[in-house]
């Protein structure tokens, strides 16, 4: 996936990417209701092509594909609003929609290098825990598959793991109050165990009802029919066994066949 043509195709995709564009895709109900969540089943999903019977956007693995999709779907229109994107990598179709869309787009990294001090409308060096930004600064916080790692073990040199609560006080922190957050994270691939496990109990327990409201949950590719199962391989069970301690074997054993999907949450700062 990280061939040449791919990473070309994905530049094309992104210099194409239109706030309009999405709009039209995006802008009507582009989910079923089902048991607290909004699911979009490959079937029914904006990107199907029927007549290929494969997903139309043209890189990326099966779940890249769905971030894609879930960005254009939550991000398109940003007219007159101040976006700060934790974990943006090296890529933000994100920015570039927000930008295109009438907003301000800024970013923070934590493999930034230190010196890019915090402005706003530029990328940055920072993490979760410690967003160098003002008090209510922001319409909107969101981040893209960066969600998983704040907390995760193995952190890498960047950054020590951080607390998911620290980190999501941090995000009300910097909000505006009624502003609004957007983060996916992929359910059985990496990350921190909770994500790896799916516990979406869990992950939620970090969203408060006394300090988030609106809350909406998203399963991408929950219900992959027609296109292929994509599932975890050797090299994620490797990651696992450091990441997970909180569950039994018989838990982590049963979900080794499981179908990797894309989770998203999206919610409003409470006013009050
Ligand atoms: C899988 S990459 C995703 C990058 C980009 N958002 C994208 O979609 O291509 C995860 C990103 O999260 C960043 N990250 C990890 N922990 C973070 C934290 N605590 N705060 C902010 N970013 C973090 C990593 O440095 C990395 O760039």
């Amino acid at each position: 996936m990280h061939s040449l043509a791919n990473s070309l195709r994905k530049r094309l995709y992104s210099v194409l990417a239109s706030p309009c564009k999405a709009q039209k895709q995006w802008g009507r109900p582009y989910w079923q209701e089902c048991a607290g969540f909004r699911d979009i089943s490959c079937l029914s999903c904006p990107k199907f092509d029927e007549r290929r019977e494969e997903c139309s956007v043209p890189f990326g693995t099966p779940i890249r594909k769905c971030v894609v999709a879930s960005i254009e779907a939550h991000l398109h229109d940003a007219k007159g609003i101040s976006a700060l994107e934790l974990g943006f990598g090296r890529f933000s179709l994100g920015k570039k929609l927000i930008e295109r869309s009438g907003g301000i787009w800024t970013g923070v990294e934590p493999h930034q290098p230190k010196e890019k001090r915090p402005q706003i409308g530029q990328g940055c060096y920072g993490h979760t825990a410690s967003i160098p930004f003002a008090d209510q600064t922001f319409d909107l916080v969101f981040g893209i598959q960066t969600f998983e790692h704040w907390g995760q073990k193995c952190a890498g040199a960047a950054r020590e793991a951080s607390s998911y609560k620290k980190c999501l006080d941090e995000v009300l922190r910097v909000l505006k109050p009624g502003g609004s957050i957007y983060f996916d994270a992929p359910i059985h691939l990496h990350g921190h165990e909770m994500f790896i496990m799916g516990d979406i109990p869990r992950i939620l327990s970090y969203f408060p009802v006394q300090s988030w409201c609106n809350l909406k949950q998203e399963r991408w590719r929950y219900h992959y029919h027609p296109l292929e199962r994509f599932v975890p391989c050797a090299s994620h069970f490797v990651e696992w066994r450091e990441e997970i301690s909180s569950y039994s074997k018989e838990e982590v054993e049963k979900i080794t066949t499981e179908p990797i999907w894309l989770f998203s949450i999206s919610a409003e700062k409470c006013a009050a």
